[in-house]
């Protein structure tokens, strides 16, 4: 029993744990396009409509209209918050439990939404696609960046239910 819980750990934890370059990096990044929320969630709901048709309030409206709106605006801030607590537990080591239970909650949390493997997927493609063409973007950057999201996404596949 004891090894059975043992390996679903194992299963479910990040994968490999930041070097403290890597997460200063990630979190570098992070810090330059995160006031650009609205601008964010606009580019990925631009490349992903199927995205923006899960939000009740937004779904099938012209992005273009609704962008600067106080809705939309009301939409993206709890996600960048909710990212915000993430990245910043990516910051430092010795984070991995706190951020696994974060995920692991916003997993379930979405599993009522509708949020599938493949739209997180999608929404971390987005994300990234923002990442590299508005900050300074090179390859250990790109790596780095990429084991980050690659970490968060583990945990959320293993709590996501579609
Ligand atoms: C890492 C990416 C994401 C983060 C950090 C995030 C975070 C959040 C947060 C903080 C909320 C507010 C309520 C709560 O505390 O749970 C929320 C609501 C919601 N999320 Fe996400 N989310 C993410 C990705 C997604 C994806 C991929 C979908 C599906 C397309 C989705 C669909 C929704 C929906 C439908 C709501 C309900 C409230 C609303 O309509 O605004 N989210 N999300």
């Amino acid at each position: 029993m004891k090894l059975l819980i043992f390996l679903a750990l194992i299963t479910i934890a990040p994968g490999e744990e930041l070097t403290s370059y890597e997460a200063s990096l990630v979190h570098h990044t992070w810090m330059q396009i995160r006031p650009a929320e609205n601008e964010i969630l606009y580019s990925i709901f631009k490349d992903y409509p199927v995205l923006q048709n899960k939000f009740p309030a937004l779904a099938y409206q012209d992005l273009d209209a609704i962008k600067n709106t106080p809705t939309f605006h009301a939409h993206s801030a709890p996600i960048f918050a909710k990212l915000d607590q993430i990245f910043q537990l990516h910051a430092y080591q010795g984070n991995e439990a706190t951020m696994t239970a974060v995920l692991a909650e916003l997993a379930h949390k979405h599993n009522s939404r509708g949020a599938t493997k493949q739209d997180f997927q999608n929404y971390f493609r987005g994300l990234t696609k923002y990442a590299s063409t508005h900050t300074y973007w090179d390859a250990d950057v790109a790596s780095a960046w990429s084991k980050a999201l690659d970490n968060m996404y583990a945990v959320l596949v293993a709590y996501l239910a579609n």
